[in-house]
């Protein structure tokens, strides 16, 4: 362990437990690292606003503690960076939780700190199932492409689709849904024909178009990371005449998150994915969620998968404050969680046990206009879905 960190845990220690132990009120401190600037800015957006949704409706303290919220900004996957700003939440911002994370490589970066410091993460997002086995400090309340594709690639073998092309962004999350689809469709007695991996910075898919026509598939299976590139994937898949000659287009519901369904139009149209968020999730709890977001900022039109994993991950975070009573203790907060169970927007959810990760409902959802706007339409659920790449192999 560094110097510096060790004195800053000591430090962090310390300042809690005088608070615990003469009952004074405490802030804990949650540092939340995500993307707030450039072109994955709604990611970072989402996730504040779903943490501001939970404390409108849940208050700000909890047992007398303040929880105080801190921002740091990542605009991209950079690992490096990741880990300087986890570094400076630990050590300078003396915080007890560490939270947020869009992409996988950043979520990576800073297992040894949470394991050096014992301060629990909670991913509100990134997708790798590998994660959650790096440390054992680390909760997820996202999904994971293994638990969004197995459902996808069963519905899509019983639809009677025989030769499929997989597409995905060339790293963790796009390697995961490329591995679980191919094993589970092929087990079903589907066909992979091709299997194309692209850069995650590319944004000209036209090359990428010409080999899925030439693969011979009926269907696509595909995964970027939602935000510009799902939308420039999906756009293409219009423009170069893949839905004109019949191609069917399915894949996790990143591609069809609702911030880009009016920049999508009526190419999102007809997209069939799985995914465990819908803004148009028919529950009370969903309506009152909206109704919530909509009151604090003018709108509800941008809600999505991140912003439920925020509210969620939130929620996870007052359990762990409450179960240490304020107090630092990472390893008692993350065993006070495990087998946890409470109702979301998106469903019913649980961590389990073992993977630190929501067993949840994934919903097969098609994109259709309704009273003139696009939505994500849910038309068959698969509860109880956990995650099927946790040490898968191994
Ligand atoms: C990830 O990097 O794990 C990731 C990013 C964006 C998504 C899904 C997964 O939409």
């Amino acid at each position: 362990m560094t110097r510096t960190l060790r004195g800053a845990l000591l430090g962090a220690v310390f300042t809690v437990a005088l608070g615990a132990g003469s009952a004074m009120a405490a802030t804990i401190k949650v540092g939340v690292i995500a993307p707030f600037s450039g072109p994955f800015a709604t990611a970072g957006q989402t996730f504040k606003q779903g943490i501001e949704v939970y404390q409108a409706q849940h208050g700000k303290t909890v047992g007398g503690n303040t929880v105080e919220f801190i921002f740091k900004d990542l605009d991209q996957a950079n690992p490096a960076q990741s880990k300087a700003l986890a570094q400076e939440l630990i050590v300078k911002e003396k915080v007890g939780y560490i939270a947020g994370f869009f992409f996988t490589p950043d979520a990576l970066a800073v297992a040894p700190l949470i394991d050096e410091a014992n301060i629990p993460c909670v991913i509100f997002n990134a997708a790798t199932s590998a994660i959650t086995e790096k440390s054992p400090r680390y909760v997820r309340t996202s999904f994971t492409l293994w638990q969004n594709t197995v459902p996808l690639a069963e519905h899509m073998a019983k639809q009677g689709i025989k030769k499929v092309v997989t597409a995905v962004s060339d790293y963790g999350p796009g390697i995961d849904g490329e591995t679980a689809f191919k094993a589970t469709f092929e087990k079903a007695g589907g066909q992979v024909v091709d299997t194309i991996r692209m850069p995650l910075k590319s944004t000209d898919f036209a090359p990428f178009m010409q080999r899925i026509k030439d693969s011979g598939a009926e269907a696509i299976y595909a995964f970027l990371p939602a935000g510009p590139t799902t939308l420039a994937f999906a756009k293409a898949f219009n423009e170069n005449g893949l839905k004109d000659k019949g191609i069917k287009f399915f894949g996790p519901g990143d591609i069809t998150q609702e911030p880009d369904l009016p920049a999508l139009g009526d190419a999102a149209v007809g997209i069939t994915t799985t995914f465990n968020y819908s803004q148009a999730h028919d529950s009370e709890m969903n309506r009152q969620f909206l109704a919530k977001h909509k009151e604090l900022f003018g709108s509800s039109d941008n809600v999505t998968f991140t912003s439920v994993g925020a509210y969620d991950g939130t929620h996870v975070i007052y359990k762990m404050i409450e179960a240490t009573g304020g107090k630092s203790d990472g390893t008692k907060a993350v065993e006070a969680v495990k087998g946890m169970a409470w109702e979301s927007p998106r469903g019913p959810l649980k961590i389990d046990p073992n993977s630190r990760h929501v067993t949840q409902t994934i919903y097969l959802r098609v994109t259709e206009r309704k009273d003139g706007k696009l939505q994500n339409t849910e038309i068959a659920s698969f509860p109880d879905q956990p995650d099927y790449g946790y040490k898968a192999g191994k």
